[in-house]
């Protein structure tokens, strides 16, 4: 049986390769991304259910509905980092592995992104590397489940 992950986008990331900001975001889209993601997990055996939201109870809700079915959460909570209590008690509630990615390197943009509200409850981060944060962060996640 196929171990199942939860990977989710935060606010405004469903604009990504859109009108969203090339120069800290990259150009592909999140559908791109999603599918890079899912054909990366399959190769390691695993399924992915992808969520993009832009309000935070939703992502709460999402957490709580899928923690108890799932071995852990992939999140780019987006400008949610730093300001979601919610989703800090969503993560810590679900106990899980959990790896969390932006694309952006947050401590080189204005003050009030330096600081991550999940960043001492998920297992690490990975940060500054384009969408190439969500590939690196997914192949971290699975290591750290198989180990
Ligand atoms: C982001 C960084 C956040 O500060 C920002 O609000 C985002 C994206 C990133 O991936 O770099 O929406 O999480």
């Amino acid at each position: 049986m196929m171990k199942h992950l939860l990977v989710i986008h935060g606010p405004n990331l469903n604009k990504l390769g859109h009108t969203r900001a090339p120069k800290w975001y990259g150009s592909l889209t999140l559908l791109e991304i999603n599918r890079f993601l899912t054909k990366q997990a399959r190769l390691k055996k695993y399924q992915l259910s992808t969520y993009q939201s832009n309000v935070e109870g939703q992502i709460v809700n999402k957490i709580q509905s899928f923690c108890p079915r799932v071995k852990g959460i992939l999140i780019n909570p987006a400008a949610y980092s730093h300001t979601s209590v919610a989703i800090r008690d969503a993560l810590m509630d679900a106990a899980l592995p959990c790896v969390e990615v932006h694309m952006s390197n947050i401590y080189q943009r204005e003050p009030f992104r330096r600081h991550s509200l999940i960043s001492d409850v998920v297992s690490g981060q990975v940060i500054g590397f384009g969408p190439q944060s969500y590939r690196l962060g997914l192949e971290a996640l699975m290591n750290l489940i198989e180990k």
